[in-house]
């Protein structure tokens, strides 16, 4: 069953995002070369913290630390550590917060310093992707129409989505119903109904889709060692389309 959410309830989670957002914004303004991602798991927990809200990742299923990040070839939950970040990565950052009963989750990718062409090109994918997914969570359509959006547009500028990993609801629980692929033919799936909140996050490779997840457990890296980047929005099915909640 996918909750349907009330407008308060929505509010709530609203909150949250803002936060989320708030916390990803900074992030990706203290992001440059020298910089560690332990640096920015601190300074996210702070601002999130100081708004009243709890990072919602640390513990999760024994997750270590309060954000993901990711670089280059890591797909998604890089565990941030004493690893300095240097001109030429993509960073992608992961950040979920709890305030009061609810969750919102967002993430985005960044680049550090002069990036390649390439990499410029699959985060304009990857984002734009998520944005077409978006455009189609609203009442009436399927769930799989966001699913195939995502990955037409992806695939048509020559990248591949990742299959190992989806999106998903969200709301008292930071994963709820149901998944969200981010491929698939269109017409499949539940129809989509205001109330509805979502987590919409491409997972986008420039080769391979193919990806293994390293030793310590949690991160996820392409199988081909070629660049990966991720974009993420907690978003509301409402009677006049899609409202993203992770937005400042
Ligand atoms: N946005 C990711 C997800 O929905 C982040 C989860 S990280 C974890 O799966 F640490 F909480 F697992
Ligand atoms: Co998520």
């Amino acid at each position: 069953m996918i909750a349907l959410r009330s407008i308060e309830e929505i509010e709530s989670i609203r909150k949250a995002g803002a936060i989320v957002a708030q916390a990803l914004e900074t992030v990706r303004k203290q992001a440059r070369a020298g910089v560690t991602t332990a640096q920015l798991d601190a300074i996210a927990s702070g601002v999130i913290l100081s708004a009243g809200g709890i990072p919602a990742f640390k513990g999760y299923k024994g997750y270590p630390a309060n954000i993901c990040a990711s670089v280059n070839e890591e797909v998604v939950h890089g565990i941030p550590s004493h690893r300095k970040l240097k001109d030429g990565d993509i960073l992608s950052v992961d950040v979920g917060v709890k305030l009061g009963d609810y969750f919102a989750d967002a993430a985005l990718t960044v680049g550090i310093g002069r990036i390649s062409g390439e990499a410029e090109r699959l985060m304009r994918a990857t984002h734009d992707s998520l944005q077409r997914g978006i455009e189609l969570a609203r009442p009436g359509n399927r769930l799989s129409d966001i699913s195939s959006a995502v990955q037409q547009h992806v695939e048509a500028q020559g990248f591949s989505v990742v299959k190992a990993f989806v999106g998903h609801g969200i709301g008292t629980r930071i994963h709820e119903e149901p998944e969200i692929p981010n491929f698939g033919k269109p017409g499949k799936g539940p129809r989509l109904e205001a109330g509805m909140v979502l987590a919409i996050e491409p997972m986008v490779n420039a080769g391979t889709y193919e990806v293994e997840v390293l030793e310590d457990g949690w991160t996820a890296v392409t199988k081909d060692g070629k660049l990966s980047a991720h974009f993420e929005h907690t978003i509301a099915v409402t009677d006049s389309g899609a409202r993203v909640l992770t937005a400042l």
